[in-house]
């Protein structure tokens, strides 16, 4: 008997019993069962861990509850925290005159050629202090957190400097450090060539490969490095290189690719084993079965996709069928998909694709996991995994990914705290 206390595992908190939990564990995953969704289910939570989770009336009598914190989501559905694996979260000003200008027949790319679009974004960027871009952020992370998201990947990109860049990392650390939602760093000085190095491009990827990532790495300041690979912005020669640079300084690998044309992103994705490749509209098809030998996650970007008004779609269907990873995110950003909200991005993409429910939901939280290199520490409830959670107010899951935004959680929590606690949760609930 006292042998038995002794080994008892104190459990802090139990959600218990939880009407619809979305484990996506392996233990419950089939066929039949793809979510491996369990019904009238317990989750339970010991300091920033889940400790078990199974049917509640499994429960083995190694867990002591009678210190826990008990709550009963019967009539509720608990997913793993959301996790939005593409971002370029931190900018200034506006890029609102461009809709129209695309509207009237302007592309995305003259748009840039032009000296606006993302170089808009680096001057606006530019006049802000570090104290606002740092709110900014902070606001915009609340935001993501009241929609269920508790990991966020954000780049660089809009600095486009050495200082400019490292500023725009640093203000990604400061971000990480303060707010609840964990922020994964992405250094993107490809973002393009700024328009002062227009006649002599080779001397801003050599700051790049020289200066800006042996600095970015050296501090510690980046996961990932990125690259907006497209002909007339970085070329796949140039991006193979600057990726190749980054890869020998520890960063690991994303790019922008095949998103505007076919212009080998995709491939050489594949050949770098990049950790994921991000947008990829126009990446061929046949081409698909090279992503699963490279172990690249397919990260897709429904917003940018119709905010740009594109005709043409990933091919998704055959990534699926290959056993690809497929992953969505928001790509919030000031040009290309200003919207702050991974539950649309969910919707849109689902209709844009034609994609079931269960296909959306491991996007943003197994699948985004895997592209944001966390994977096996987030995006699943499982024991040993981070007490990440998202509380809906509906028992059917596929009002979450069906309704733009709708269902809005009741409460987060991040690493066995409860962060966002509201009584309102949005014009859908009770569906
Ligand atoms: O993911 N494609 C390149 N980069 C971003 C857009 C950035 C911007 O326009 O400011 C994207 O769509
Ligand atoms: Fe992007």
């Amino acid at each position: 008997m006292q042998e038995q206390t002794e080994t008892k595992v104190k459990v802090d908190r139990a959600l218990a019993p939880v009407g619809t939990c979305v484990t996506l564990s392996d233990r419950f995953i089939s066929e039949e069962n793809p979510l491996g969704i369990l019904t009238d289910a317990a989750i339970l939570i010991e300091g920033e861990s889940v400790v078990w989770v199974g049917k509640q009336d499994d429960v083995p009598a190694r867990f002591d509850l009678s210190a826990a914190d008990i709550q009963d989501f019967s009539r509720q559905t608990v997913l793993p925290g959301l996790i939005d694996a593409h971002t370029h979260l931190v900018f200034a000003g506006s890029r609102a005159a461009e809709f129209d200008m695309r509207v009237h027949g302007d592309t995305y790319l003259e748009i840039l050629a032009k000296g606006g679009g993302i170089q808009a974004t680096v001057r606006a960027t530019k006049e802000a202090s570090f104290d606002e871009l740092y709110e900014m952020g902070m606001r915009r992370l609340d935001v993501l957190l009241r929609e269920g998201v508790t990991t966020v990947e954000a780049k660089s990109g809009y600095g486009l400097s050495v200082e400019g860049e490292l500023r725009l990392l640093e203000v990604l650390e400061a971000l990480n450090r303060d707010h609840a939602v964990d922020v994964v760093p992405t250094f993107l000085g490809a973002h393009t060539v700024p328009r002062e190095y227009k006649d002599a491009p080779e001397k801003y990827v050599a700051l790049v490969i020289e200066e800006m990532i042996p600095r970015v790495a050296e501090r510690n300041l980046a996961a990932f490095c990125d690259v907006f690979c497209e002909e007339g912005v970085i070329d796949v020669k140039t991006s193979r290189k600057i990726l190749e640079a980054a890869s020998r300084h520890g960063l690991k690998l994303k790019l922008h690719a095949d998103q505007l044309t076919n212009s080998g992103g995709g491939l050489l994705s594949a050949e770098l084993k990049a950790t994921s490749a991000d947008h990829l509209e126009y990446f061929p098809e046949d081409e698909v079965p090279r992503f699963r030998e490279g172990g690249v996650v397919a990260v897709l970007l429904p917003v940018a996709a119709q905010y740009l008004m594109m005709q043409k779609t990933p091919p998704v269907h055959a990534f699926l069928s290959h056993g690809v990873p497929v992953a969505l995110a928001t790509d919030f950003n000031p040009g290309s998909a200003p919207c702050l909200s991974l539950l649309t991005a969910m919707t849109i993409g689902a209709c844009l694709y034609r994609i079931p429910t269960e296909v959306v939901i491991k996007g943003v939280t197994l699948h985004a996991a895997r592209a944001v290199g966390i994977e096996g520490k987030i995006g699943r409830i499982e024991a040993g995994y981070q007490a990440d959670l998202s509380v809906f107010p509906v028992r059917d899951y596929r009002l979450i990914a069906t309704t733009y935004g709708g269902v809005l959680p009741q409460r987060v929590m991040k690493r066995g705290h409860w962060r966002f606690v509201t009584e309102n949760c949005g014009p859908a609930e009770g569906l």
